[in-house]
């Protein structure tokens, strides 16, 4: 009854930010987002009777802050399996976790296919997915491959998430670069449950629907300039929500801003890159592989920068043989 499994986190390019229904986790509007190779997390799982508790240990510590979350999926499985064993559950992050970089989407991804395996149910990629949502809305997007919907859905079990392009369909690069360290104030659990007291969620959630379909479009025709441009726009959108909630939220930095200067600028010399965040400081940006070692170069001669992760559209959440414990 042990199982370990991989998954990538994963960047929305249309955001998720609000949710219609909270204890389901069910999204105000669709949603869809790229897996990136380069940020993963590892996580072994095992139910047995010689546990007399269960034990998390997240990145070598035994008190994360997740750890409530992670006892309550693990409850999820136990009581879908119909078992009550105790679990022991060791989780590893090749990046930092709450800083904004979706630790709880690959965590959660990888939390959902390990648990299930190890309490031995047998579940099909769309059911991990509508698990995993429970946990994380965001998770359930790093279980399939490449470019990912997450199809919001009226009830439990019509929100899911699945494939829309392989990896190798759309050839872009993510950067993130890292401006700090420190954890974000406010979780996106929390930021979520102030978006209706923005005047202007109602409005975003509209708009991201009808750009949701565009931007599919613009994958399908591989059309990086109106890709970059529609996901530069729902970033922004996000944030004036976010800015204008009650009491607002301000997940950027200085350097954040900095950053979104520095990528306009670029982008009038000729240099196409477009910019994104998730509930964080660090930015993440969107270009061609042609472009990588240009704008690496320009970055890493920031002062300011502390860490820069290269990734490129990646496989989802698999199961792998070699146990963390
Ligand atoms: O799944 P959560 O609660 O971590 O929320 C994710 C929120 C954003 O990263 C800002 C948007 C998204 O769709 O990933």
């Amino acid at each position: 009854m042990k199982a370990t499994a991989q998954a990538p986190s994963n960047i929305a390019f249309i955001k998720y930010w609000g949710k219609k229904d909270e204890k389901l986790r069910l999204p105000l509007n669709s949603s869809f987002s790229m897996n990136l190779s380069g940020l993963r997390t590892t996580t072994t799982v095992e139910f047995s009777p010689k546990y007399k508790k269960d034990q998390v240990i997240i990145d070598s510590r035994i008190n994360s802050h997740q750890t409530n979350r992670v006892i309550e999926h693990l409850d999820r499985i136990r009581k879908r399996a119909k078992i009550e064993y105790f679990a022991k559950v060791v989780s590893e992050n090749n990046f930092p976790q709450s800083t904004g970089l979706s630790s709880s989407a690959s965590g959660f991804a990888a939390l959902t296919l390990a648990g299930a395996k190890a309490a031995g149910l047998r579940l099909g990629e769309k059911e991990l997915t509508v698990l995993s949502r429970l946990a994380s809305g965001s998770s359930c997007r790093s279980i399939p491959e490449g470019f990912v919907l997450w199809k919001k859905g009226s009830s439990h079990k019509s929100s899911y998430a699945y494939s829309i392009f392989p990896p190798k369909y759309f050839d872009i690069i993510d950067i993130v670069v890292v401006l700090s360290d420190k954890k974000k104030e406010t979780s996106s659990s929390e930021g979520q449950r102030r978006v209706s007291t923005s005047p202007f969620f109602e409005r975003r959630t509209r708009n991201a629907e009808n750009r949701l379909k565009k931007l599919i479009k613009s994958v399908e025709d591989r059309d990086f300039g109106k890709f970059g441009h529609l996901v530069e726009q729902d970033a922004l959108e996000m944030y004036a929500v976010m800015l204008t909630s009650q009491p607002p939220l301000i997940y950027w930095h200085p350097e954040s801003l900095r950053m979104i200067n520095l990528v306009n600028m670029w982008k009038q010399e000729g240099l196409q890159s477009y910019f994104t965040f998730n509930t964080g400081q660090d930015m993440h940006i969107i270009c061609k592989p042609g472009l990588l070692n240009k704008l690496k170069k320009r970055i890493n001669r920031l002062e300011f920068v502390k860490k820069v992760i290269i990734s490129s559209p990646s496989k989802g959440a698999k199961s792998i043989s070699k146990h963390l414990f």
